[in-house]
C-alpha cells in the first residue's frame, strides 16, 4: 500500500479493516479445532445442518449463519490443513493439495457470504475462497450454486474443492451440458452444485416454461449463487439473453434468396461509386500538397471537400480497403473526422442527409443500421421507387372508413388488403436492409465462418465458434444468402430470459473476479452487488509498460514480432493476447516465418486449452490466445523463469473494455511472481477508428512519424482509456436498455410461469379447470349481453352459438332467455360475478351448471388417472402455445417500436403500454383456448366415443356444434381425429420431451430432449 493511502484510507480499506477482527476470531477457533478428530468435524457439520434446515424464516436464518460464520470458516480451514499432502484426482490427474487459506482469503470468503463481489487479483486463489461461504450456506440444506464460465472449470472445481466438502460429509454435484434430466435432478439435490450460467439458466427455462409434469423439473429453488468470473458472466454474457427456440410458424425466408441478386448488384454499384469518390479524394489530396511546394488557395475548402468525400465512402462502404489505406495518413483521418463533425452539428442534419443521398444506401457502423436512399430505391425499382417506401397505414385506413363505400364487408376487405400490402412491403424492406448489413458490416472469418455449408457465428469476445446460435431478425438468413449456403428456417423463441433476470431470482447472490472495479456502478445498479477489493497476499510486482502506438497495423505487428523474438531469446515465456481468431492466425503465420515455435488457442476446447495455458509459464514458451482463452486456469512459472523476469504478457490490441485487458495482464505475476506486460496499438484498430479521439491523431500528425516508428507516452494511455471508457459506457447503456425492455417481459414471465407451476404442482386440476371455464363464461356473457338492458333486448344468439361451439350442450337460445328472466338475485360483492345483473348472473349459473353436468358425464367414462393427465395437459398446452405466439408478438413489437422511435414519443413507454395490452389479451385467449379444448380431449378413443354417444342428443345434431355433423358417421370420424390428437399429446407428455429445438439440431448432436443420446438415435429417428 502506498504512503498516501496509509494516511488517507479509502472506504474500501476501512471496510476491509473491519473484517480483520473476524479473521482473528476464525484463526483462534481454528487453532482450537486442530486437536479435534475428523469425525468431530463431520458431526459438527451434521448438527448444524440439522438445526439450520429447520429454519424457514430468511431473516432468522441469516442471523444464525452470521453467528456461526467464524466457526464454520475455521472448520473449512482445518480441513484444508488436514488435506495437505494428499493427491486429489482432478480431471483424471492427481493434484497435490497444498492450500490453507491465507488471511486475505478469509476476508474474501466473508465478503462473499455477505453478498458482495470480492475483487481479488488473478491467481489469488478465489476457487478456495469460495469454499468457505459455500460450505456455510450449504448447511441450510437449500442448495448452493457455484457458477463458472465453462463446463471444464465447473467439473474441475467440483472435483478439486469437492475434497473439502466431501471430507465434511456434504454432497457435491456438477451440471454438464450433455446430462439427461434425471442426472441433472440428482446434481441439484446435492448440497452444492457447480455449473455454467447457461446450464443453470436453461434448466430454469425448461423447468418453468416447458416441463409438463413435476417429475420433469430438475431445479429446487434459487437460494445462494456464487458467481466466479462474475464480470464475464453478469456483464459480458449478459448482452445476449438465453433463448430456447424451435422452428418459426411465420417466416418469410424466401425473401432473402429472392433479393440477393438485387443486393449483389446494388453493393457492386455502390463499390464503383465509392471508388470514384476515393479517386476524386486522392486527386484533391494531391492538389493540397503540390509537388512544387507552392501555397494552396482555399486550402480549408479543399480539406472540407476531401473530408466529405472520405466520409461518403465510410458511410457507403465502411470496410473499403482503399479508404483504410487513405486513412492510414493521420491528416486524412483528421479531415474526415472534422467533416463528419461539421455534418452532425446541424440539428436538422440537412447536409448529412444530402451527403447520404449521394449514395445508394447508407450504413451506420456504430449503430449497425443500413438504409436505402432515394437513389438506391430508384436503382432497385426504376419504375416505382415508392415500392420501397412504407405508406402511412393509419391514414390510409382512416380514409377507407371515411370514404364513400357503404358496404361494410367491402370496407373490411379494402382495409385487409391495405394491411397485407403494408406487411409485404415491410418484409421486403426489412429483407433488403438485412442483406445490406450482411454485405457491408459482416465479414467472413471475422464475424462468422462458413463450415459445412453453415454460417457459424464467432463470439466477438472470445473468438469461440458458436454453432447453433443464430443472429435474430433475419440477419442470419441474410448472411446465408450472401454466402450462398442453405438458408435455414427462421427460428422462433420458445422460452427466454436475460442473464440479469435469471440471477435476480436468487435470494442471495455473490461474485468474485480479478476485475470488477471498472464496472462497479453497473453491478450495483443492476444486481445490487457492492464491490469489495481485497488486498493481495503478497505484493504484486508486475511491470506494466506504457502502450506503444503505431500508425498502421502492419507496423504494429512487425513491432510485436520483434519484441517476441527479443524476449524469447532471453528465455522468457510469452503469452500473446489477441482480440480475434483472425489476428491470432495471422500472427501465428508471422511467427512461423521467423521460425518461432508457439501454440495457438482460440477458446474452442476448454480442457485442452486449459492444459496449454497451464504450460504457458515454461521457459521459452510462446502462447497465442484470444482474450477469454484460459480464463480461470492457473499459470505456474517453470524452473529458472523467475530469474529471467517471469512471464511476459503482450497485448496486440486494446480491447473495448479495460476489464478484459486487465484480465490479460493478470495472467502474469500471480502470487507475487515477477512478470511484465505491454500493449501494442495502431490507429487502424477498431477501437481507435471508431472511438479514438482526434487528439491522438493530431499528436501523431504533429510528430510526423517515420515508417515503423512508435509513439509511447503516459498521456497516450489516458487517451486510450478514455476511448475504452466511452465504449464501456455505450455498452452499459445498451445492456441497460435490453434489461428495461426485458423487465416488461419478466413480469409477464413471472405470471405465466407461476400459473404453469400451479398447474404442474397440483395433483388435481379439475377445480381449477372449472373455475377457468366459469371465468370465460362470465366474460362471454359480458360481451354478448348487457347489465343495463332488458334480457329481451339481448343478443342471445351469439352467446348460444359460442356455448354450443365449445361445449357439447346443444343449448337452445330459448333456455338462455328463460334463465335470464328467472334471475332475481344479484351476485355477492367482490365475488368473481360482481358486476353482473341478476339476469346475467342467472344465465351464468345456468350455463356453468350445464357445463359442469356434461363434464361429470364425461368423467364417468374416463379412467381417473389418465384423465387427470389429460386435464393438466389441456391447460399447459393452451398456455404454451399462446405464450410462444406471444413471445413472437413481443419480438415484433420490440422491433416495430424501434422503427417508431423516430418520433417524439419514448419508445419504452409505448412498448410497455402495448405489451400490457397484448398480455391482457393473452390471458383471456389462454382461458378461451382451454374452454375450447376441454371437451375435445380424452384419454382414449373409447372413452371419448362413449361420452359422445351419451351426451345430450341435440348435441350431435345441432348444426352449430363443433362435435360432429348430423350423422353418427361423421361424428365418429371427428372423434377419432380429436382423440388421436389428445392421445398424442398425452403420450408426448409422458415421454417428457420438453425441448423442441427443431431442425437446428445436427443429426450427431446430443438430443435436445436431454436423454444423452445422439439426436438421430433419439427424437430425430
Ligand atoms: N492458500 C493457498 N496456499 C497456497 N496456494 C494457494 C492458496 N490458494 C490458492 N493457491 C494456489 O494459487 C493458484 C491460483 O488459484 P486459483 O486458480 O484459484 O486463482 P484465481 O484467483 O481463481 O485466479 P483467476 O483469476 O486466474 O481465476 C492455484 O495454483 C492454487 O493452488
Ligand atoms: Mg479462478
Amino acid at each position: 500500500m502506498n504512503f498516501f493511502r496509509k494516511i488517507f484510507p479509502t472506504k474500501n480499506d476501512r471496510d476491509v479493516k473491519k473484517i480483520r477482527p473476524v479473521v482473528a476470531k476464525i484463526n483462534e477457533l481454528e487453532a482450537g479445532l486442530q486437536t479435534r478428530s475428523d469425525d468431530d468435524l463431520r458431526a459438527k457439520t451434521a448438527a448444524w445442518k440439522a438445526e439450520l434446515s429447520q429454519i424457514e424464516d430468511n431473516a432468522e436464518l441469516a442471523r444464525k449463519l452470521d453467528e456461526i460464520l467464524p466457526e464454520a470458516f475455521a472448520v473449512v480451514k482445518t480441513v484444508c490443513r488436514r488435506l495437505c499432502g494428499q493427491d486429489i484426482t482432478v480431471r483424471e490427474r492427481p493434484l497435490r493439495w497444498e492450500m490453507v487459506p491465507f488471511d486475505v482469503q478469509l476476508i474474501g470468503g466473508y465478503a462473499l457470504h455477505h453478498g458482495h463481489i470480492a475483487e481479488m487479483a488473478t491467481g489469488e486463489g478465489k476457487t478456495l475462497v469460495s469454499t468457505m461461504p459455500v460450505y456455510l450456506n450449504a448447511l441450510t440444506g437449500r442448495g448452493v450454486h457455484v457458477v463458472t464460465v465453462n463446463d471444464y472449470l465447473a467439473a474441475r472445481d467440483a472435483e478439486w474443492m469437492g475434497a473439502v466438502y466431501k471430507f465434511l460429509g456434504l454432497t457435491v454435484g456438477v451440471i454438464l451440458h450433455d446430462q439427461p434430466p434425471r442426472v441433472r435432478r440428482e446434481q441439484y439435490y446435492c448440497d452444492i452444485t457447480y455449473g455454467t450460467n447457461s446450464e443453470f439458466g436453461f434448466d430454469y427455462l425448461r423447468d418453468n416454461g416447458m416441463a409438463l409434469r413435476k417429475e420433469e423439473q430438475v431445479q429446487r429453488g434459487h437460494y445462494f449463487a456464487v458467481v466466479d468470473e462474475v464480470d464475464s458472466i453478469l456483464i459480458d454474457e449478459a448482452r445476449t439473453p438465453l433463448i430456447i427456440s424451435g422452428p418459426a410458424v411465420h417466416t418469410f425466408d424466401e425473401q432473402y434468396a429472392q433479393w440477393k441478386p438485387t443486393v449483389d448488384g446494388l453493393v457492386r454499384a455502390q463499390q464503383q461509386l465509392c471508388n470514384r469518390f476515393l479517386k476524386e479524394a486522392e486527386e484533391l489530396i494531391k492538389k493540397l500538397h503540390p509537388t512544387d511546394g507552392a501555397n494552396v488557395k482555399d486550402a480549408e475548402a479543399l480539406e472540407h471537400q476531401i473530408g466529405l468525400l472520405l466520409f461518403r465512402v465510410k458511410t457507403g462502404q465502411p470496410r473499403s480497403e482503399g479508404l483504410m489505406k487513405l486513412l492510414e495518413v493521420p491528416e486524412n483521418a483528421g479531415m474526415m473526422n472534422r467533416a463528419e463533425l461539421e455534418l452532425h452539428k446541424d440539428q436538422k442534419k440537412v447536409d448529412l442527409y444530402r451527403e447520404k443521398e449521394e449514395l445508394l444506401f447508407a450504413m451506420d457502423e456504430k449503430s449497425h443500421e443500413a438504409d436505402l436512399t432515394e437513389k438506391g430505391r430508384s436503382y432497385i425499382s426504376p419504375k416505382d421507387p415508392d415500392a420501397f417506401v412504407l405508406p402511412d397505414l393509419t391514414t390510409l385506413l382512416h380514409d377507407v372508413d371515411a370514404g364513400p363505400e357503404t358496404d361494410a364487408r367491402k370496407r373490411l376487405e379494402a382495409k385487409a388488403k391495405l394491411q397485407s400490402d403494408f406487411e409485404s412491403k415491410a418484409q421486403k424492406i426489412h429483407a433488403i436492409s438485412q442483406l445490406l448489413k450482411a454485405y457491408s458490416l459482416y465479414q467472413l472469418d471475422v464475424e462468422y465462418v462458413v463450415q459445412e455449408n453453415k454460417v457459424i457465428i464467432v463470439d466477438q469476445h472470445t473468438g469461440r465458434l458458436m454453432p447453433g446460435r443464430r443472429w435474430s431478425d433475419g440477419l442470419h438468413q441474410a448472411v446465408e444468402a450472401k454466402e450462398g449456403v442453405a438458408i435455414e428456417r427462421e427460428t422462433q423463441t420458445l422460452a427466454t430470459i436475460t442473464i440479469q433476470n435469471y440471477f435476480r431470482l436468487y435470494t442471495k447472490l455473490a461474485g468474485m473476479t480479478g476485475t470488477a472495479e471498472t464496472e462497479a456502478s453497473e453491478f450495483f445498479d443492476i444486481y445490487k452487488l457492492g464491490v469489495m477489493t481485497i488486498p493481495t497476499n503478497k505484493p504484486n510486482i508486475r511491470k506494466d509498460a506504457d502502450d506503444s502506438v503505431y500508425k498502421t497495423r502492419r507496423e504494429k505487428f512487425n513491432a510485436v514480432v520483434s519484441e517476441i523474438k527479443e524476449l524469447h531469446a532471453q528465455g522468457r515465456p510469452i503469452l500473446v493476447g489477441t482480440v480475434s481468431v483472425e489476428t491470432s492466425e495471422m500472427l501465428s503465420r508471422m511467427l512461423k516465418k521467423e521460425g518461432l515455435i508457439h501454440s495457438v488457442l482460440n477458446a474452442k476446447y476448454h480442457q485442452q486449452e486449459a492444459e496449454i495455458v497451464a504450460r504457458a509459464g515454461q521457459r521459452g514458451a510462446i502462447t497465442i490466445a484470444t482474450n477469454m482463452a484460459g480464463r480461470g486456469t492457473d499459470i505456474k512459472l517453470g524452473e529458472g523463469v523467475p530469474t529471467v523476469g517471469g512471464l511476459h504478457v503482450l497485448g496486440t490490441e486494446r480491447h473495448e473494455s479495460r476489464r478484459i485487458d486487465r484480465q490479460l495482464r493478470g495472467r502474469c505475476s500471480r502470487q507475487g511472481d515477477p512478470g511484465s506486460s505491454h500493449f501494442f496499438i495502431s490507429l487502424e484498430d477498431d477501437l481507435m477508428r471508431l472511438f479514438g479521439s482526434d487528439r491522438i491523431v493530431k499528436l501523431m500528425e504533429r510528430m510526423g512519424l517515420e515508417e515503423g516508428e512508435e509513439l509511447k507516452h503516459g498521456l497516450l494511455n489516458r487517451s486510450i482509456q478514455q476511448a475504452q471508457k466511452r465504449v464501456e459506457g455505450h455498452n452499459f447503456q445498451q445492456r441497460k436498455r435490453t434489461l428495461e425492455y426485458d423487465d416488461v417481459m419478466n413480469k409477464q414471465r413471472e405470471v405465466i410461469y407461476g400459473f404453469r407451476n400451479e398447474i404442474i404442482n397440483s395433483d388435481d386440476v379439475r377445480d381449477r379447470l372449472m373455475d377457468i371455464i366459469e371465468e370465460v363464461v362470465i366474460l362471454k356473457i359480458e360481451e354478448f349481453t348487457s347489465a343495463d338492458a332488458e334480457p329481451a333486448e339481448w343478443r342471445v344468439r351469439p352467446l348460444a352459438d359460442w356455448v354450443n361451439l365449445n361445449f357439447p350442450l346443444g343449448m337452445p337460445e330459448s333456455e338462455i332467455a328463460k334463465a335470464a328472466v328467472s334471475g332475481k338475485e344479484a351476485p355477492v360483492k367482490d365475488s368473481i360475478y360482481d358486476g353482473l345483473s341478476p339476469a346475467q348472473f342467472a344465465v351464468c349459473n345456468f350455463i356453468s351448471d350445464s357445463i359442469r353436468k356434461a363434464y361429470e358425464l364425461k368423467v364417468s367414462f374416463e379412467e381417473p388417472d389418465k384423465l387427470a393427465t389429460v386435464e393438466r395437459y389441456t391447460i399447459l398446452q393452451a398456455i404454451d402455445k399462446l405464450w410462444q405466439e406471444h413471445l413472437y408478438e413481443m419480438d415484433s413489437l420490440r422491433h416495430s417500436i424501434g422503427l417508431r422511435a423516430h418520433g417524439q414519443r419514448d419508445p419504452l413507454l409505448e412498448y410497455k403500454a402495448e405489451a400490457f395490452k397484448i398480455f391482457d389479451e393473452l390471458m383471456v385467449n389462454v382461458k378461451t383456448e382451454i374452454c375450447h379444448n376441454v371437451f375435445r380431449s380424452a384419454s382414449s378413443l373409447m372413452a371419448f366415443e362413449n361420452f359422445l354417444r351419451n351426451a345430450p342428443q341435440q348435441t350431435l345434431h345441432h348444426n352449430t356444434s363443433a362435435f360432429g355433423g348430423t350423422s353418427t358417421g361423421t361424428g365418429q370420424a371427428k372423434a377419432s381425429d380429436v382423440v388421436s390428437e389428445a392421445a398424442n399429446a398425452a403420450e408426448a407428455a409422458a415421454k417428457a420431451k420438453p425441448v423442441r429445438t427443431g431442425p437446428k439440431v445436427g443429426r450427431n448432436d446430443p438430443c435436445p430432449c436431454g436423454s444423452g443420446k445422439k439426436y438421430k438415435q433419439c427424437c430425430g429417428k
